[in-house]
């Protein structure tokens, strides 16, 4: 889950990491009385998740309350990257000297963690990385170690910074490194990282992602969640415990085992181009005990897509056999009664397989059709859905 700048600064400020005043405003007069409350320059800044606000006109400086009151009436409304801008922030403006760039995050590839860090900040970083890829130090953090204070200088060294900033700027990385691992974040980015001319070292902007596996060791990570931004169905199933992913076609897919799952998705969109290019809409893995509540709450939200036409059921049985999952289709079907209006395909395959079939062959549901096949049970749903 990314964070707004916001969330990341407030993260940053619990951390003690230095950052400025800073207060969030969801209206044009909320905008003024926060710059009035802050006092002098502000900046007034677009709260969106994604990057590039600046150029888009999504950050102004305001030298009065007035005028940030003015300014941010054109940064509401504004449209970055497909984005529109429902709140801002507006932070007390700081007199910057220069402006560097760190960050830490996950190196899936690695199994490790990277440190990117640069004496030239506040640019795009992506461009740094391309036309001068030797002002963009890359330097590996080991997960058991860290970066402490030795490390921080290594890698404020590796990015070119002069000694007398690195001994200021270290504590600073130390603190953020604390953020990204107390925080079980997958990355934590300040660009820029500011000196000023007072000659303190800031965190002028922020942009945090949190890793949504550890969310049991985080209470409080609940609270950041964008609820609004989230799609209602997937909200839906992750209030279910499922493991949703909503995509844009035709054909509801339920199976148990992501690899599974991931094969069905395919074999629906190969059996679709031959009814008019039906596709998967979406990716829904039940896992092992595919209990008649678990396929209940499965359907119950794919049957809620609106765009969904037909469902196709495919599942192995193995720990979980296939009677006790006939046993939950059908179980899950008499539990949604009406609710369950589309077509349903199911393979059942694997463990207790025969008794699985006995049992919705007995149940004789008029929206149940069998496949033996995976290839058999994705061109009817496909073609069901295409009708
Ligand atoms: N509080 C502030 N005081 C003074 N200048 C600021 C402040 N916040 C941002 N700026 C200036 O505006 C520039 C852009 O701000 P910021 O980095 O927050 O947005 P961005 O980089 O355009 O957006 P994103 O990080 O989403 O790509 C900074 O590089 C800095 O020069
Ligand atoms: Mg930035």
């Amino acid at each position: 889950m990314d964070l707004f700048e916001y969330q990341a600064r407030d993260l940053f400020e619990s951390y003690g990491v230095p950052v400025l005043a800073g207060i969030t405003a969801d209206t044009p007069e909320e905008v003024r009385a926060a710059a009035e409350k802050i006092g002098g320059t502000v900046v007034v800044k677009a709260q969106v998740k994604a990057g590039g606000r600046g150029k888009a006109g999504g950050v102004k400086v305001a030298r009065s309350a007035a005028d940030a009151e003015e300014a941010s009436r054109a940064i509401f409304g504004l449209d970055i990257k497909g984005h529109i801008v429902k709140r801002v922030m507006v932070a007390a403006g700081a007199r910057i000297a220069q402006e560097f760039y760190f960050s830490v995050l996950l190196d899936r590839a690695n199994r490790s963690y990277l440190s990117l860090c640069s004496v030239e900040g506040g640019m795009e970083i992506e461009e740094l990385a391309v036309e001068r890829p030797e002002a963009l130090a890359r330097i590996e953090v080991d997960p058991g170690t860290g970066i402490d204070l030795a490390k921080a200088r290594e890698i404020a060294k590796a990015g070119h910074f002069p000694d007398e900033l690195i001994e200021k700027v270290a504590p600073v990385i130390v603190k953020l490194y604390e953020v990204y691992r107390g925080e079980d974040a997958t990355l934590v980015e300040v660009n820029p990282l500011v000196l000023t001319e007072e000659g303190d070292i800031v965190a002028l902007d922020g942009k945090v992602t949190i890793d949504e596996n550890a969310d049991f060791r985080h209470p409080n990570h609940a609270e950041l969640e964008d609820a609004e931004a989230a799609d209602p169905l997937e909200a839906k199933a992750k209030a279910a415990g499922l493991n949703y992913v909503k995509l844009d076609g035709q054909v509801g897919v339920i199976g148990n085992g992501a690899g599974l799952v991931m094969s069905t998705l395919d074999v629906v969109s190969y059996a679709g181009e031959n009814f008019g290019g039906v596709k998967p809409a979406n990716f829904l893995d039940i896992g092992g005990g595919a209990s008649a509540e678990v396929m209940a709450n499965g359907l119950d939200v794919i049957l809620g897509d609106a765009q969904v036409k037909s469902v196709f059921v495919n599942v192995f049985g193995g720990i979980t056999a296939c009677d006790a999952v006939a046993n939950g289709i059908v179980g899950a079907l008499a539990t949604l009664g009406d609710t369950a209006s589309k077509p349903l395909v199911v393979r059942l395959d694997g463990n207790k397989v025969e008794e699985g079939r006995r049992i919705l062959a007995d149940a004789n549901h008029p929206l149940v059709t069998l496949a033996t096949t995976m290839d058999e049970g994705a061109a009817k749903a496909a073609e069901l859905a295409s009708k």
